[in-house]
């Protein structure tokens, strides 16, 4: 049987057709000899006789199957087929000398590929539904096989970002005792001989200690960063108004420095969620807004609207943190999630450390955060967290 017409694959060249009826036979070879069809095909007429050629030869490109096998069903051949994995699955057609839907249908919900009837009119098509049939499993098995290299690559990624979180955990970690001792010796110096000091020496001293606080506060940020990468996540219930009061507490250094203001809405929601994690956001983006401000009186506004997720997903929290300060130019406003992303690195204080730690968080916490603004009037935070 040779002719390239109905190649599939180089490698997809032989059948084993299952069949005790030797007319049968005869007819299916005739029917691909005169198609012209590269195939190669054998026969078996038998259930355990299908199973013993399987055993001593290389696996087909596809199985051809009576359903009424003399010793079994091409159904009990399909089981056995798929229970071997190891040689890799073939695909199987079954074929019945009589149609039924029922029998169509358990077939391919067994796993057959496709079901044929022994008419006249199928058999001569046999060549053809082959063809269509592999083309099929061939994609079917190719887009599988893509998703578990996806589903791989993704398990493998999650894993390393735990690596990564637990490393950055340890060093920073690790960090901090000889920090502790370069602050505690500073202090020490300029405690005990400050006054003996040449000028120039406790200034230099001074910014060494100065140096070792802003040291302090970005191992702190990695912390809280690979924490929120490596923790599970416990809800409780968070009433955001309550929150928000012990944040301005948090703030009121800073809320009294630039004479500013934060105002809550009234009716803020109650809801489960991470309690440290969603105060971490509201102290990061209000003092943001405090912070990122020229304005005389630097205001902060905080709200929040229950609406639906779409797609039937239930409902979320979109809250929004306004500010009336200098305002971000569109093509940094993506750019300042990003770790260590500071626009005015001169003028404010910061290790660009808050943003990227909310996203995070919210990430986390399956929402998603982003800012309108302009430059000079102000911006709006929005970030949501599914109810
Ligand atoms: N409300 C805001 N108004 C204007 N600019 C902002 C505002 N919030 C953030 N930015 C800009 O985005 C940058 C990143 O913000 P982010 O909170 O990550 O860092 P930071 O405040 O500088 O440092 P950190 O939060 O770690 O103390 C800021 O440095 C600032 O340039
Ligand atoms: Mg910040």
């Amino acid at each position: 049987m040779k002719c390239e017409s109905i190649m599939v694959d180089s490698r997809a060249r032989t059948i084993l057709l299952v069949e005790d009826e030797e007319t049968d036979v005869e007819l299916i070879r005739r029917i691909f000899e005169d198609n012209s069809v590269d195939w190669e095909l054998f026969n078996a007429s038998s259930l355990n006789g299908a199973l013993k050629w399987l055993d001593e030869n290389e696996s087909p490109s596809l199985i051809i199957a009576d359903y009424f096998l003399p010793d079994g069903s091409g159904l009990d051949l399909l089981k056995e087929v798929t229970g071997r994995e190891k040689k890799g699955i073939t695909p199987l057609i079954i074929m019945t000398g009589h149609g039924s839907e029922q029998l169509a249908a358990r077939s391919l919900k067994s796993g057959a590929i496709d079901y044929v009837v022994k008419s006249v009119r199928e058999l001569r098509n046999l060549p053809w539904t082959v063809k269509r049939a592999l083309l099929e499993w061939e994609h079917a098995t190719r887009l599988k096989r893509a998703e578990e290299e996806t589903k791989n690559y993704m398990k493998e990624l999650e894993r390393a970002n735990r690596d990564l979180a637990e490393f950055a955990h340890t060093v920073s970690h690790d960090l901090k005792a000889p920090l502790r001792a370069i602050q505690a010796f500073t202090t020490l110096i300029l405690e005990d001989y400050g006054d003996t000091l040449d000028e120039r020496v406790r200034e230099y001293i001074e910014k060494v200690g100065d140096a070792g606080e802003r040291m302090n506060t970005l191992i702190k940020d990695i912390l809280t960063l690979s924490r929120v990468g490596r923790e599970s996540i416990e809800v409780e219930p968070v009433n955001v108004n309550e929150l928000l009061e012990e944040v301005k507490a948090d703030l009121t250094a800073l809320i009294e420095e630039r004479g500013g203001e934060v105002v809550a809405a009234d009716a803020l929601p109650t809801f489960s969620t991470q309690r440290v994690w969603m105060k971490e956001l509201f102290l990061n983006l209000v003092g943001n807004g405090l912070k990122f401000n020229r304005s005389g009186k630097p205001t902060v506004e905080v709200s929040c609207e229950e609406r639906e997720r779409g797609k039937g997903n239930g409902k979320e929290y979109l809250f929004k943190i306004n500010d009336n300060g200098i305002g971000i130019e569109e093509k940094y406003q993506s750019r300042i999630f990003n770790l260590s992303e500071r626009l005015h690195p001169q003028e404010y204080e910061g290790t660009g450390f808050g943003l990227s730690i909310c996203k995070k968080i919210v990430d986390k916490l399956d929402g998603n955060i982003r800012v309108e603004s302009t430059p000079g009037e102000g911006s709006t935070f929005f970030f949501t967290i599914p109810e």
